[in-house]
């Protein structure tokens, strides 16, 4: 999704707005721009494509600027263009925009503004505001932002400044995250804090609705009735290392390679073995609501929807708790009643997916207690539920999530066991479960060190050009994530299937020509899943199962065989995941891909 850099200082706004891009690149893009004050005149520059084309085109001008705006646009309003990519302007090119989420009303204010003579140069929604700006425009950018503001529906997160008043950056946002970095003798903003972290971690975010400026010393936040707000800043926990590859050719690599730690964090200090039960602290303000609870309803998208599936099972397995996991895109527009008592919680890695908010706000007006459990500390979702769990996972900059996944499922796990402990789970089988968590990390390397096996199936396989994945009961999820993986990054067609669900229309796909990844550990599923591997066996698909170490019937059945360790049931998912995200690894690395940022994704989604 779109990024906005922000920058106002001593230093060479230039290289450090180029830099900020660059760290925004993750997030998905298809065309960027900056536009910078140099020597008392704007100077815009914008490509299509990569950054990288944008540093072509700055390579041999030479600009002294001390501030200025820089964006990656990821089309809504118009295709990737450089007219179309931002920053946008007015007609004699004093007022610069750049801009995260969709002015609604565009349409209709395009049309005004054509008639009072404003030029349009773009198919944007954007642009308008530039115009609308100039229209208002009385000496003092401020006023003229609110009069704008005041008059556009929709979503923004905003940086604009004016040619005439070099000294100030103003910033707002309503719907689309803003941060603001406190450096000294210099501010930056941006959409997403990596891409200020190497100058400052002292941040302040930004709330819906309010309006800032920025100044080389200084700072001001107010609401759109100009009401001052006063923030105390944020120290961000991430450090820049964090947000570096560290030697491995690809973010996503190295994130799976994480995962042994990032599932130590999501359960470290937030287990008391000899009780057998977990303690999580971001839920303590609201544990006397929870702890007799009959519903949960899930909310989010993509990969934290397929983790919210796997919590399904364990809340059933030991809490006395309903739950329903939602597509957060559906959810929205349904008229779902939470009944007295309902809980809503919104699973998400950013915090910022547009849907997984809507949703949530849909729950709130309806009544719900909202919980959140993201990674971003300060995000949107973080801060709009009345209590949550952080996964303390680091960034996550690879677009296709990998150890988020792996987090959030152990954290749905310490959840449930949270409530399972005050409903009908016995202590020594909550013992059990924490013993089984402890040893994941272990597991998980065990995993790790066999990569080369499973990079030697992805070399096999890696020219297929359709698979089907199938598991059951809670290796079904696994099954949808292990398909949803390949499918983004290797661009492979796959499909995740019930194991039971084959004969009722899928099995009509079997071949030769479409190899199923079969996810069969030994849990109370294990024969039948064997049963179903068995029909896939009789078409003569090639199978790849994942199973549970030393499983002698399915060696008998194939010879593409990916072992993991023996855990409890509902545990599987976390081990089976691993290799499931290497084998769409390897298959997109085989395969020449763009592994970290494949074609048409962003890595949060916020807009609709
Ligand atoms: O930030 P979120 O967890 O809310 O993001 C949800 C999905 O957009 C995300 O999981 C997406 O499906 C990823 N590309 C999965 O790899």
């Amino acid at each position: 999704m779109c990024g906005i850099i922000a920058y106002i200082g001593e230093k060479n706004s230039v290289q450090i707005l180029m830099e900020g891009l660059k760290r925004l690149e993750y997030r998905g893009y298809d065309s960027c721009g900056l536009a910078v004050m140099a020597e008392g005149a704007p100077y815009c520059v914008k490509t299509t494509g990569r950054i990288i084309n944008l540093e072509k085109k700055l390579a041999n001008v030479n600009i002294s600027s001390r501030m200025g705006i820089a964006h990656t646009r990821w089309a809504t309003h118009g295709k990737p263009s450089e007219e179309n990519a931002h920053p946008h302007f007015n007609k004699d090119h004093t007022i610069f925009v750049i801009h995260n989420g969709i002015i609604e009303n565009y349409a209709i204010l395009k049309r005004e503004l054509m008639k009072l003579g404003h030029p349009f140069s773009s198919e944007t929604d954007t642009e308008v505001i530039a115009h609308l700006i100039e229209e208002f425009y009385d000496g003092e950018l401020l006023p003229a932002v609110l009069k704008c503001l005041d008059k556009i529906t929709g979503t923004f997160g905003l940086a604009v400044f004016h040619a005439e008043e070099p000294d100030q950056i103003v910033l707002a946002r309503r719907g689309s995250p803003l941060v603001i970095g406190l450096g000294r003798n210099e501010m930056l903003a941006a959409s997403d804090v990596n891409a200020i972290l190497r100058h400052t971690d002292k941040v302040i975010y930004l709330d819906d609705d309010e309006v800032a400026v920025i100044r080389r010393d200084g700072f001001q936040i107010m609401s759109l009735t100009q009401e001052t707000v006063y923030r105390t800043p944020e120290k961000v926990e991430w450090q820049i290392a964090d947000t570096e590859k560290d030697g491995y050719p690809h973010y996503m690599l190295k994130e799976i390679f994480e995962q042994p730690e990032t599932v130590l964090n999501a359960f470290r200090g937030r287990i008391i073995p000899e009780e057998g039960v977990s303690k999580l602290g971001g839920l303590e303000p609201v544990i006397d609501q929870l702890k007799h609870m009959k519903r949960l309803i899930v909310v989010a998208c993509g990969t934290s929807y397929h983790a919210g599936l796997l919590g399904q099972y364990m809340f059933e397995k030991m809490t006395d708790v309903d739950v329903d996991v939602e597509i957060a895109s559906e959810f929205r527009y349904r008229n779902v009643h939470p009944h007295d008592g309902t809980v809503v919680l919104a699973i998400s890695q950013s915090g910022e997916t547009a849907d997984s908010i809507a949703a949530l706000r849909e729950a709130r007006r309806k009544g719900a207690l909202t919980l959140g459990m993201v990674n971003t500390v300060g995000s949107t979702i973080a801060r709009e539920t009345v209590a949550g769990i952080y996964n303390h996972a680091g960034p996550e900059i690879g677009v296709a999530s990998t150890k988020i996944f792996t987090s959030q499922v152990v954290i749905l796990a310490l959840f449930a066991l949270l409530l399972g402990r005050y409903q009908k789970l016995s202590m020594t089988d909550g013992a059990g479960i924490i013993r089984a968590i402890q040893q994941l990390p272990e597991q998980i390397s065990h995993i790790l060190d066999r990569a080369d096996h499973i990079r030697a199936i992805a070399q096999k396989y890696y020219k297929y050009n359709s698979f089907l994945f199938i598991g059951r009961m809670c290796n079904y999820p696994t099954a949808l994530e292990g398909a949803l993986k390949l499918k983004e990054i290797s661009y492979i067609h796959a499909e995740g299937y019930p194991a039971g669900e084959l004969k009722h229309g899928p099995i009509a796909l079997l071949s030769p020509h479409c190899p199923v990844v079969a996810v069969c550990p030994q849990d109370s599923m294990y024969e039948k899943t064997i049963s179903n591997i068995k029909e896939v066996e009789a078409r003569s698909a090639n199978i790849i199962a994942v199973c549970t170490e030393g499983d002698d019937k399915l060696t008998e059945i194939t010879r593409d065989i990916i072992e993991v360790p023996a855990t409890v049931e509902f545990l599987n998912p976390v081990l089976c995941n691993v290799p499931l995200q290497l084998l769409a690894y390897y298959c997109a690395l085989y395969r020449g891909c763009e592994i970290d940022k494949p074609r048409n994704l962003a890595k949060s989604v916020t807009v609709e």
